[in-house]
């Protein structure tokens, strides 16, 4: 399979496939459960693989399949060469991954680098071996301040609230030194400066590409350099000089990545990472996909724009002139798993929420107009040069569940804030199948099981079987944009020209022969000449009305 062009492009050429390819995010335990305890797994991933096929998208990232106490869903790993029983076996993600390649479907898995899971036998190892000791090396372990070095080191905060610091036990059970967290207390920081680290991660990469995965998606790839003086955080974190974070975008990580790039250019075929990585400015974005580091990054500016035409002009603008620089390609997404889910988003008419955080219940939402927008948005991002990600349940039309139960909450984030941020269930209740009512065929049928986040009475408008067959729907629409997008040979990777256009529209061309017209202002805009391919809702004779975006062939 590999070498050979596995999406069925019809724009095969001799570009490596990741730099327009559109990758489908599966959040494993919302996606689909193929064994009937609630929660999606492997099984659910294979039986599901003609959708995705039929869907049209060229690779699936999926989030962490390996075996985890799932204090952070999957992102704590316990063991980084097998898969929890949960989600299955190792022999079920092997087959998973040639069927995937059978239907032309590429597979990018998560690998956590940061830090693994507090049951991880090294983290054990460290705890058991004290002080001192090469186990704890691995880690980021420091006696503590104060008269009995009961105050954490340093004054840094875990990104799901409280301190970056927990104490530990020394072997003999009394009070000793305390480790690193930059998450969750159960998410202990490795030490990249331990070689011993670098060595591990490169088994890793190579345990999976020997199993012919395609690539790899990075986790916090911004985080893994810590001044090793861990200095107490500046008040002002944005008055730091560029690399100069303590914890975060420090120029050393780029060694590292350097490494792995040797590695994955080992293998044949066009393996890929991309990363995520949170950067001040989109210069430091940039510097992780030079040549010979990492191949693609999210583009978390697209994702956080607010609905104006302006913002969007800016970010796509900037994206693609800093990325050109490093000749990488851009990406472009609209949601994950960490964020609202857009059509809540741009159902507001205030669009400014804490990456990872939620709106408090003030701020009113028609999701009528958020529904129409994220349709417009979907048009946008995939006439855009270079690649595309699709989060679960984008090209359903899913909307975030923001009226989960307290009891139902299981992001650590809704305990570590103390109960006042309800953090990211909301957009990872699994997906509607089939059918008038939950589960909506989630679980195998005569299961009997609840799936693991209740998921809205709503959504039987929504299920993939309700919208399959009918070309207006949201799941119509992306079928047939992501058709198009394999057979025009203007999209993909390539170059936009912008057009003039109305204020709050946005209008470009690509050679040969398209054009991308979407009005995000709140009045209609005329509509260029030309035959429409595909429009996000219904067209006036020559005007295009407020929220909708169009393809046309010029
Ligand atoms: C980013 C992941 O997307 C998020 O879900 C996770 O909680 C953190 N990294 C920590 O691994």
């Amino acid at each position: 399979m590999h070498g050979t062009d596995a999406t069925g492009s019809a724009r095969s050429g001799t570009a490596p496939w990741w730099r327009d390819a559109v990758i489908y995010q599966i959040y494993i335990r919302s996606f689909a459960d193929g064994n009937g305890d609630g929660m999606g797994d492997i099984a659910g991933i294979r039986s599901r693989l003609p959708y995705l096929r039929d869907l049209g998208v060229d690779a699936l990232w999926i989030t962490p399949w390996y075996p985890s106490p799932q204090a952070d869903a999957g992102y704590d790993v316990a063991d980084f060469r097998d898969i929890d029983p949960r989600f299955g076996t190792l022999a079920e993600a092997e087959a998973l991954i040639a069927e995937a390649h059978e239907h032309g479907l590429r597979v990018i898995p998560d690998i956590v680098p940061n830090h693994v899971s507090d049951q991880h036998v090294w983290f054990r190892a460290a705890l058991a071996a004290g002080p001192g000791s090469p186990e704890r090396e691995r880690f980021v372990f420091r006696p503590g301040r104060g008269p009995d070095g009961a105050e954490p080191p340093n004054n840094w905060r875990s990104a799901f609230g409280g301190s970056a610091w927990t104490r530990a036990a020394d072997p003999d059970g009394s009070p000793g030194e305390w480790y690193l967290h930059l998450f969750a207390p159960e998410q202990p920081d490795l030490n990249w400066e331990n070689p011993e680290v670098h060595a591990e991660f490169q088994s890793v990469l190579r345990f999976w590409f020997d199993r012919d995965v395609d690539g790899f998606r990075i986790d916090v790839a911004h985080g893994l350099v810590k001044d090793a003086d861990l200095p107490d955080l500046l008040d002002d974190t944005s008055a730091y000089p560029a690399g100069a974070h303590p914890h975060q975008d420090r120029d050393a990580v780029h060694e590292i990545y350097r490494a792995w790039r040797r590695v994955a250019d080992e293998y044949p075929g066009d393996r890929k990472f991309v990363a995520e990585a949170h950067t001040p400015t989109p210069d430091r974005l940039a510097n992780y996909v030079r040549s010979d580091r990492l191949h693609t990054a999210f583009n978390f500016d697209f994702l956080r724009c607010p609905w104006d035409a302006d913002a969007f002009r800016e970010v796509i603008d900037t994206t693609t002139s800093y990325l050109e620089e490093v000749g990488a390609p851009a990406t472009w997404v609209l949601s994950n798993h960490d964020v609202i889910r857009h059509p809540s988003r741009y159902g507001r008419s205030l669009q400014e929420w804490p990456y990872g955080g939620r709106f408090s219940a003030e701020t009113p939402l028609d999701l009528e107009l958020g529904l129409r927008r994220a349709r417009a948005a979907a048009l946008l991002m995939l006439a855009l040069p270079g690649g595309a990600y699709v989060y679960q349940g984008e090209e359903l039309g899913l909307w975030e569940v923001e009226d989960l139960p307290d009891e139902v909450l299981q992001d650590p984030i809704w305990e570590r804030s103390g109960r006042t941020e309800r953090g990211r269930d909301g957009c990872r209740v699994p997906l509607p199948w089939s059918g008038t009512a939950p589960p909506f065929g989630f679980s195998p049928d005569g299961s009997g099981a609840e799936p693991w986040l209740p998921q809205p009475e709503e959504w039987k408008e929504y299920t993939a079987r309700a919208q399959d067959g009918r070309p207006e729907s949201v799941l119509g629409l992306y079928r047939t944009a992501l058709r198009l997008r394999r057979e025009h040979p203007a999209l993909g990777e390539g170059e936009l020209e912008w057009s003039e256009a109305d204020e709050g529209a946005l209008s470009f061309t690509r050679a040969p022969g398209f054009g991308c017209v979407a009005n995000l202002s709140n009045r209609p805009c005329p509509l260029p000449r030309g035959r429409v391919l595909l429009a996000s809702g219904p067209l006036e004779e020559d005007r295009l009305p407020p929220d909708t975006a169009v393809w046309l062939a010029l």
